[in-house]
C-alpha cells in the first residue's frame, strides 16, 4: 500500500478532494491520509461540505484559521511540516489554487516528497489574484500535473513542465457535480428561497477585487438593485462579502432590494440545485464558471479575466468584468433568450478521479 497525504483547506477544495478520495477507496492500493488545514473553519464554509459530500473525517486538522496571506501560509507550513515528518507520506496531493495548496506543496517538496497537483496549469494572467501566484508557485515545483482543459497543458509545457508528467484527466469538480445531482434535486431549496425554477438569478461574489473596494462593491450592488427589478435574485454571501458590506455602510442598499434573497453561504447540494434551476448565474467564483458550463446554465463572470477559458470557448460563460453597463447588457441578452447554448468540454464526464488514481498508482509503483 502507498501512503498518500491529500490536502484540503478551503471551500472550493472540498468538492475536488471528495471524488478523489472515493476513487482511492475503490482502488484499494493507496492508503489516504487526509489533512484539513483549517483555512476555512465556519460550519457553513467547511463542515457542511464534509457532511453533504460524505468526506471522511480528516486524519488531522491543522486548525490554522484566518490571517494575512503570510500568516496563514506560514502557519500551514509549520504545522504541515510536522505532519509530513511524522506520517512520512510517499506523495502529497494538493488541489486547486488556495493558500493551503501553495503552503503544503512547498513543504512537501522541500522534504523531497513528490507533489501531485490536481487542477494544474490554469492561468488568468492576473498577478493581482492571490490564486494566480498560488498556481504558478505550485505548478513550478509539482511532480505530477492533472489538468482539466487543454489550455492547462499548453500553459504547463510553455512553463517548461516535462510533458510525460502532464496528464489531461478532465475535471474532478464535475465528478462531484454528477455524483450529487440526484441527491441535490431532493432538497426543497427553491421553496426555502421562495423562487420558482427558471425564474431567478443566482449570484455569488467574494473576490477581494470585487468586494474589498467600496468603489467597486457599491456600483455592483447598485447593478443588482436594477437587475432584481427584472428577475428575482438569490445571493448567498461569503463571510468576507458580508463583512465588507457592513464595513462600507452598504447594509441599507441590501435592505432596499426586496427581490433579492440575501443569505449565508449554502451547502453543496443547495448551491448545486439553485444553480441547475436558475435562469442564469452571476459570479466571480472559479468553480461556478465550470459548474454552469456542465449544467448548460448561462454564466456572467464578474471579473476581467478567467483562468478557465474552456467555459467561454465551449461552455456557457462570458467574462463581463465589473462594469455596470456591460453587466446590464448581458443580462438583457439572456432574458431575451439570445444566449449561446454551450457544450460539454472534453473529459468532464465524471471519471476524472478514476483516471487520477490510476496515474498516481502507476507513478508510485515506478517510484518504489
Ligand atoms: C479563499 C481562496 C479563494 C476561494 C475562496 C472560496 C485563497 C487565497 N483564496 O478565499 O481562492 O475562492 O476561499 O471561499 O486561498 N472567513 C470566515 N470563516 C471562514 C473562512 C473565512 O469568516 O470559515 C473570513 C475571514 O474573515 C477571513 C476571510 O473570510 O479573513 C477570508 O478568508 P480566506 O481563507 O483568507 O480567503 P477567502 O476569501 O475565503
Amino acid at each position: 500500500m502507498f501512503k498518500v497525504a491529500l490536502v484540503c483547506g478551503a471551500r472550493p477544495n472540498f468538492m475536488k478532494i471528495a471524488p478523489v478520495l472515493a476513487a482511492i477507496g475503490k482502488s484499494g492500493r493507496i492508503t489516504p491520509y487526509l489533512v484539513h488545514t483549517g483555512q476555512h473553519y465556519d460550519e457553513k464554509m467547511s463542515q457542511s461540505f464534509f457532511d453533504v459530500l460524505r468526506i471522511p473525517r480528516p486524519d488531522v486538522d491543522l486548525g490554522v484559521g484566518s490571517g494575512s496571506h503570510a500568516e496563514q501560509t506560514a502557519k500551514i507550513m509549520v504545522e504541515f511540516e510536522k505532519v509530513c515528518l511524522r506520517e512520512k507520506p510517499l506523495m502529497v496531493v494538493v488541489v486547486g489554487d488556495v493558500n493551503s495548496t501553495l503552503a503544503c506543496a512547498i513543504v512537501a517538496k522541500k522534504l523531497w516528497i513528490p507533489v501531485a497537483h490536481v487542477e494544474a496549469g490554469l492561468r488568468s494572467g492576473d498577478m493581482r489574484m492571490p490564486e494566480e501566484i498560488n498556481r504558478i508557485v505550485t505548478d513550478s515545483i509539482s511532480d505530477l500535473f492533472f489538468t482539466t482543459e487543454p489550455e492547462g497543458n499548453e500553459n504547463l509545457l510553455r512553463f517548461g513542465a516535462d510533458k510525460d508528467r502532464v496528464h489531461f484527466v478532465g475535471n474532478v469538480m464535475i465528478d462531484s457535480l454528477l455524483q450529487n445531482r440526484e441527491a441535490a434535486e431532493k432538497i426543497p431549496v427553491l421553496e426555502e428561497m421562495e423562487v420558482e425554477s427558471g425564474k431567478y438569478c443566482l449570484v455569488t461574489m467574494h473576490r477581494p477585487s470585487n468586494v474589498d473596494d467600496p468603489e467597486v462593491l457599491g456600483p455592483l450592488l447598485d447593478v443588482f438593485a436594477k437587475i432584481q427589478e427584472k428577475i428575482k435574485i438569490v445571493f448567498p454571501a461569503h463571510p468576507r462579502t458580508m463583512s465588507m458590506i457592513g464595513k462600507f455602510g452598504f447594509s441599507d442598499k441590501i435592505k432596499k432590494m426586496t427581490r433579492v434573497r440575501f443569505c449565508e453561504p449554502l451547502d453543496y447540494h443547495r448551491t448545486l440545485k439553485l444553480n441547475a434551476h436558475s435562469r442564469f448565474v452571476m459570479t466571480d467564483s472559479g468553480g461556478l464558471q465550470e459548474e454552469t458550463t456542465a449544467l448548460g446554465i448561462p454564466c456572467l463572470t464578474i471579473r476581467e479575466n478567467t483562468e478557465r477559458p474552456v467555459t467561454v470557448t465551449i461552455g456557457t460563460n462570458e467574462v463581463v468584468g465589473s462594469s455596470p453597463e456591460k453587466i446590464l447588457l448581458a443580462v438583457d441578452r439572456i432574458l431575451a433568450g439570445s444566449w449561446k447554448k454551450g457544450g460539454m468540454p472534453e473529459g468532464w464526464d465524471g471519471k476524472a478521479s478514476e483516471r487520477i488514481v490510476s496515474i498516481l498508482e502507476s507513478f508510485l509503483g515506478k517510484a518504489r
